[in-house]
């Protein structure tokens, strides 16, 4: 066990925290999706560090972080479509994956022994600062034990990974609270969606002048996972209403003993998500979910929550 920091996210919080991965510690920062944990991407040690914290049972490729697109064409060839989507959409809460470049320099472990790598530019300023400080891609999944819903805030990363990692860097709530929407690249049936997350597809697609493709079997991405970001209790969807015995996550108007957004505002539901089944995960008791429109964000969010959802 370590003292896990927690560093503020002002001038001189950010230039610890990138003193510290640059020695190799992990550090979870905020990124506009989720808290990342963070690692060197260059090292295969910072990286299997990270693996070591989450508990991973497996060795799942990780997201590489760069500060911005010269960063990531320098690690990926993005494909023309790929930088179209650069353009329109980082920095911001899109992933992209694509072939990695000979001499990237990315550990090996990173991409789990893959020909592809997954690159990302977040736009939350902290996030922003840090990796331009670094100047290193950073490897980062979700700052969570393995299996575990995703952190939004600085507390939710010390609950599951607090004496773990070398420090947190604390910029507040999460803006998206959703990851990040994962697109696969350089296939011969065109860009794919391998992840539904904070970028509606539909803008995407709008890019594109096309829908994207439905992720390929050959993609073993764990987000694919049938459990997956789950909290202890069981979850029934689609629910109306609560039956006796459960607790109610609500969307809209009407009772519930928490809502994800008392409006209907599909963007707040995601921003509120986990932060919500955590909450009502502490209740003990099953938690029933509202219908949630199968529409710009709501279909992230209705994917996180049949996994949430799934038999374990
Ligand atoms: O918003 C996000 O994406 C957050 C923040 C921290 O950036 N990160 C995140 O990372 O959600 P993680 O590790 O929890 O999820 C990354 C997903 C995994 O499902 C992984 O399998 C997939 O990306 N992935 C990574 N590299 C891949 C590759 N080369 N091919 C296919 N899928 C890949
Ligand atoms: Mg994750």
């Amino acid at each position: 066990m370590t003292d896990t920091l927690t560093l503020p996210a002002d001038e001189d919080g950010i230039a610890r925290a990138a003193e510290m991965l640059l020695a190799g510690r992990l550090v979870a920062f905020p990124t506009e999706t989720v808290y990342g944990l963070g690692g060197i991407a260059t090292s295969g040690a910072a990286v299997a560090g990270i693996f070591a914290a989450k508990r991973r049972p497996q060795f799942n490729p990780l997201i590489a972080h760069v500060a911005d697109v010269a960063a990531a064409e320098r690690l990926v060839e993005l494909t023309p479509i790929g930088e179209k989507f650069a353009q329109a959409f980082w920095p911001g809460p899109l992933t992209l994956v694509a072939p990695q470049r000979a001499g990237s320099g990315i550990a090996d472990l990173a991409a789990a022994g893959l020909p592809t790598l997954a690159v990302r530019v977040p736009a939350a300023p902290v996030a922003q600062a840090l990796l331009a400080q670094v100047g290193l891609p950073v490897a980062a999944p979700s700052a969570n034990p393995s299996g575990k819903v995703s952190p939004t805030t600085a507390q939710h990363v010390l609950d599951g990974l607090g004496g773990r990692i070398a420090a947190v860097l604390d910029g507040g709530p999460c803006p998206v609270g959703l990851e990040s929407t994962i697109v696969g690249l350089g296939r011969p049936e065109g860009p794919s969606l391998l992840r539904p997350g904070g970028l509606p597809a539909e803008e995407i697609e709008a890019v594109l002048g096309q829908q994207l493709s439905a992720a390929g079997s050959a993609i073993t991405a764990p987000g694919q996972l049938a459990s997956h970001y789950a909290p202890d209790a069981t979850i029934r969807l689609n629910a109306t209403s609560p039956e006796p015995g459960e607790v109610y996550l609500g969307f809209g108007a009407g009772p519930a003993d928490l809502s994800l957004s008392d409006t209907g505002d599909l963007i707040e539901a995601a921003a509120n998500l986990f932060a919500a089944l955590r909450s009502l995960d502490a209740h003990g008791m099953p938690i029933a979910v509202a219908p949630i429109p199968q529409k710009g964000l709501g279909r992230a969010i209705n994917d996180r929550l049949r996994r949430a959802a799934a038999p374990r």
